[in-house]
């Protein structure tokens, strides 16, 4: 099958990374019978410098017309002086809107091979840590109003949260779906005791519950659910979470699994037509060094495969690779352990994943 990738390796190790990750795909296209055919397009801080904006039309209308689109990451210290408007995040949030991925997958588990990376407790991380945070990527604060007026005390500036029942009952149903495929129970994140927002969000979800009888439902507000993914994070399956505080707490879970480098993430809309990206993020001090980590990209191409082609045994060839690599000690700086038998840098570990991949 013949498959148009649009790619956006935006700043810092965006680049670099996802070189990894094309070399890992051409080897599954090779050994499986499928043509990946890629178009480069600019977003971010490279898009700002080379055409004066963070998202150029023909970026948008290219993404819209391939099958899929993978993403490096955007942004770094040399844009953040930028108006609002030309900031590199601004491209990627307008990207996620023009392509209509309202649901953000963020799956947070510890590799095997990596226990040792737990930062947590060893009695905490022996209990184990395996979940995903389907996170609202269209809506609430991130899009809301804002600006900034005169006021008597000074400038006063102001975000608004805000939030309709369509917008959190689609993004409610993915997470019931993704607990229906997993262990099924579902805790859902708001903060009811003080957002009227919260609590809307909260009627929806109960609503949502009704019809997906065999999920255990439970609500947790925000500042506890940070507090309890450190202190007990087995407890959770499915998290659900609005857009902002989805960011927050897949940073946070990202973090204890120990392996930023390692986790993927996939943003999804009602089309097959997704966008697959690292959860870290453009790592501007260490670009160019090859010494980043490409795992993190490798697996965004594998989830790519499995949910925008249907590609599914394309997909844990992949994964089964970078699990081979890492229990073979192989080791980018980010997860040198003791384990480490061979630290390499980002073309060696990109090499190494497709050469298994081939054999797998
Ligand atoms: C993320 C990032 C982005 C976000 C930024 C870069 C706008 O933090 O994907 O988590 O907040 O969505
Ligand atoms: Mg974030």
């Amino acid at each position: 099958m013949k498959f148009n990738i649009a790619v956006i390796k935006g700043d810092g190790i965006g680049g670099e990374i996802i070189d990894q990750a094309l070399k890992v795909l051409n080897a599954i296209g090779e050994r499986f019978g499928h043509t990946f055919s890629v178009a480069s397009v600019l977003m971010g801080g490279c898009a700002v410098d080379e055409v004066g904006t963070p998202l150029p039309k023909e970026t948008v209308d290219i993404c819209l017309k391939s099958d899929s689109v993978l993403l490096g990451a955007v942004g770094g210290p040399k844009w953040d002086v930028l108006p609002s408007e030309l900031r590199p995040e601004t491209g990627l949030l307008g990207l996620r809107s023009a392509m209509g991925l309202y649901a953000n997958i963020r799956p947070a588990a510890l590799f095997a091979p990596m226990r040792s990376a737990c930062p947590l407790r060893e009695d905490i991380a022996e209990k184990g840590l395996d979940m995903v945070i389907v996170r609202e990527l269209t809506g609430g604060i991130y899009f809301g109003k804002r600006g900034r007026h005169v006021s008597k005390d000074g400038i006063e500036a102001f975000d608004t949260e805000c939030y309709s029942e369509k917008e959190i009952k689609r993004i409610a149903k993915v997470a019931f779906e993704t607990a229906m495929l997993r262990k099924r129970k579902l805790t859902s994140v708001d903060k009811a005791n003080v957002l009227e927002s919260s609590r809307l969000w909260r009627d929806v979800v109960h609503k949502t519950a009704e019809d997906y009888p065999d999920i255990e439902v439970c609500d947790m507000l925000v500042d506890n659910a940070a507090m309890q993914l450190i202190r007990e994070p087995s407890q959770f399956d499915v998290i659900l979470a609005s857009n902002m505080f989805g960011d927050i707490l897949s940073d946070e879970a990202a973090m204890i699994t120990g392996s930023i480098g390692l986790l993927a993430s996939a943003s999804l809309g009602d089309s097959k037509c997704g966008m697959f990206e690292p959860i870290h993020g453009s790592a501007p001090d260490i670009a160019g060094q090859d010494i980043a980590n490409p795992v993190a990209a490798i697996l965004s191409a594998a989830m790519m495969l499995r949910y925008s082609f249907g590609l599914y045994a394309e997909a844990d060839t992949i994964e089964s690779a970078v699990d081979a690599t890492l229990r073979a000690g192989v080791r980018t700086r980010d997860i040198r352990d003791a384990n480490t038998s061979k630290l390499v840098g980002t073309t060696e570990m990109g090499d190494m994943i497709r050469a298994i991949a081939y054999e797998i």
